[in-house]
């Protein structure tokens, strides 16, 4: 009788911990596959924010209206702040380049798909509608992402009024999407070793994010330097070769 009651009652601790376990393991699993909203303490933050940073296309003569473009794809392009700070450094810029930024989005690009070699990035839709100033708590909302109210603005117009209607849903899409990548503490020792290129960081980035090909990335150097890791999505988010 006590031995049953022994017995009993392991199999009820040893039967709880298991429920325990898996309900847990349930739980973590579920909250780690929600997309995390970049942490707003990830990055350092201005006293002030600008407020100067409306865009108008037809201001700048290089630039033009695209609204003909089929959108066929998605790129998400990401910048290595160290090289575009290195550059030419602006009023606009000036807040990334002063502070220690690794990576920052550059922009979430809807694409057309080109038909022919040679064919220039005007296909792309470009500029579809003028937009007034990003509402200043979704830019802070969305800063440590990219880290300018300007370049924010810029890319919303330029790129984002080409497929959505809100400024905030072109955020969360960027959010979202970059959440979902892993990016690599070791870009640093990578660039700073001197004999390895472009493949190592491509493998820095696959070594960490199992759902990415080797395609399915695309490092851009310029004269040795590492400029930008973009990525390619179809119409679903889902990643694709980069074309
Ligand atoms: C550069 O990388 C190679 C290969 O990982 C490694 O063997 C070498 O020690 C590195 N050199 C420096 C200076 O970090």
């Amino acid at each position: 009788m006590t031995n049953n009651r022994i017995r009993c009652l392991i199999i009820f601790i040893v039967t709880g911990l298991l429920i325990f376990l898996i309900v847990g393991t349930i739980i973590y699993l579920v909250r780690r596959s929600e997309h995390r909203v970049v942490h707003p303490d990830a990055c350092p933050r201005p006293k002030q924010y600008q407020t100067n940073y409306d865009y108008d296309y037809t201001k700048n003569s290089k630039e033009f209206r695209n609204t003909d473009s089929s959108v066929d794809y998605f790129q998400l392009s990401l910048s290595w702040s160290p090289t575009f700070c290195g550059g030419k450094q602006n009023s606009h810029n000036l807040f990334q380049c002063q502070h220690v930024f690794g990576f920052v989005v550059h922009g979430l690009w809807p694409s057309k798909t080109k038909t022919g070699r040679g064919q220039s990035n005007n296909i792309h839709p470009r500029n579809c509608r003028n937009e007034p100033p990003i509402p200043a708590d979704v830019i802070k909302k969305y800063f440590c992402l990219m880290p300018s109210e300007k370049l924010m603005q810029d890319e919303w117009e330029k790129h984002g009024t080409c497929y959505w209607q809100k400024p905030e849903d072109y955020f969360e899409k960027i959010n979202y999407l970059y959440s979902k990548i892993n990016i690599p503490n070791n870009i640093n020792d990578i660039l700073n070793n001197g004999t390895l290129g472009y493949k190592s960081i491509k493998q820095s980035f696959i070594d960490i994010n199992p759902q990415l090909k080797w395609e399915e990335i695309n490092v851009m150097m310029r004269k040795n330097k590492l400029h930008e890791v973009a990525f390619c999505y179809d119409l679903n988010f889902n990643h694709i070769k980069c074309i």
